[in-house]
């Protein structure tokens, strides 16, 4: 049984459940993060490791859109990157990730460590409390982390990628590996996602940036099959709580027709699918998403149809979280983040 306090009643669970709100709770991906001056001064002092690594400035610099837009959920500052070094992978920052040796065969996934997070991870979960702790206590606090296919483009290209050619020809040219890998990414994930929830985080997001390169045979075979893989094992680790379940596929409108066999509690859209036609397809599943994030330079009158356009076609069943369809540009205007938040906030049917 669901038992009844702020998190539980908030707009964001309750819509995370298919419950219905009198309006669609709102927050961002990436609503902590350059485009907010009071971030780029934190980051003139520390680098942006650094800022993942010190919990207290990762809980203020998650703060900052709390206190600065009022957004209905918090997610934890931090990046889809962390597991990595605990695995035996060191990752830097300029600005995009690269992962100095990247995985190239199976000896180099046997090589991969599995790892217990509340220990070599023990400053997210510290950054998880400071943040649980500075939080209203209404306002619901979004753990995260990158969903396995995702993560092994980043570890086999070692970095970011417009073609991923190594990414396809190990998938392609030796499935074993990319199996064994995407097995252990699977598995890190899962245990990483617990410990965050273990900490204090409400819900969980599992972000496949990339799944969207793949062809539809491929996105079940690679992308989907171990995102379900991560979310059967969290939920069933977490089967005394009420932690909702986010899987957001980045580009998933060829996908529609299989996407909710993920199990996820929500579906995060992006921004290339009309929203209105998205929920025709998924039927009753919660979904999140999907203003085009460019829209956040349009002139200020129509910004706010847009959002209301968006409100509209999401609200055909319950259960619809607003936010982009992917992360806020580094130059969005402060202003018109505003004004997107008090467009939903003060909708009413
Ligand atoms: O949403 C939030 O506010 C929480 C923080 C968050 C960050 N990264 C902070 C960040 C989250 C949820 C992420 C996830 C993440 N990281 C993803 C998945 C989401 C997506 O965008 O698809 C991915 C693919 C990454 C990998 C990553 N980290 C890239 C490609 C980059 C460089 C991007 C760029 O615009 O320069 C990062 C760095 C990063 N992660 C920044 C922030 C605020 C910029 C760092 C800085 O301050 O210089």
């Amino acid at each position: 049984m669901q038992k009844s306090d702020g998190i539980s009643d908030s707009l964001f669970i309750r819509a995370c459940r298919g419950l219905p709100t009198e309006r669609p709770p709102i927050w961002m991906m990436r609503q902590a993060g350059r485009y907010m001056p009071e971030y780029r001064k934190v980051r003139e002092k520390v680098s942006f490791l650094e800022l993942c690594r010190t919990p207290d400035l990762a809980c203020e610099v998650t703060m900052q859109p709390i206190n600065e837009f009022g957004f209905d959920a918090s997610i934890l500052f931090s990046d889809i990157m962390v597991p990595l070094p605990p695995m035996g992978l060191a990752v830097d920052f300029t600005p995009g990730p690269v992962i100095a040796q990247p995985i190239q065969n199976e000896s180099d996934i046997a090589k991969l460590k599995t790892f217990d997070p509340n220990e070599e991870l023990s400053y997210v979960m510290d950054a998880v409390r400071a943040i649980r702790k500075a939080l209203p206590s209404d306002t619901p606090l979004i753990g995260f982390a990158g969903s396995p296919f995702t993560m092994m483009t980043y570890c086999v290209e070692g970095g970011g990628s417009k073609a991923y050619p190594k990414t396809r020809a190990m998938m392609y040219g030796n499935k074993k590996a990319t199996h064994a890998l995407l097995s252990k990414l699977a598995q890190v994930t899962a245990d990483y996602l617990v410990a965050q929830a273990n900490a204090g985080a409400n819900a969980l997001q599992l972000f496949d940036s990339w799944a969207g390169i793949l062809p539809p045979s491929g996105f079940e075979e690679f992308a989907l099959k171990y995102a379900k893989l991560v979310i059967d094992n969290v939920r069933e680790r977490l089967a005394d709580q009420c932690v909702p379940i986010i899987y957001f596929a980045n580009g998933c409108a060829p996908y529609l027709n299989v996407y909710a066999n993920c199990g996820a509690d929500v579906l995060g859209i992006d921004w290339r699918v009309d929203l209105a036609a998205a929920r025709k397809a998924l039927g009753s599943v919660p979904v999140q998403g999907n203003m085009d994030p460019g829209c956040l330079y349009l002139p200020p009158e129509e910004l706010r149809k847009e959002v209301i356009s968006v409100i509209e076609k999401g609200r055909s069943t319950p259960g619809h979280i607003f936010n982009l369809g992917h992360g806020v540009m580094p130059t969005a205007p402060m202003e018109n983040v505003r004004l997107m938040v008090d467009t939903v906030k003060s909708w009413s049917a």
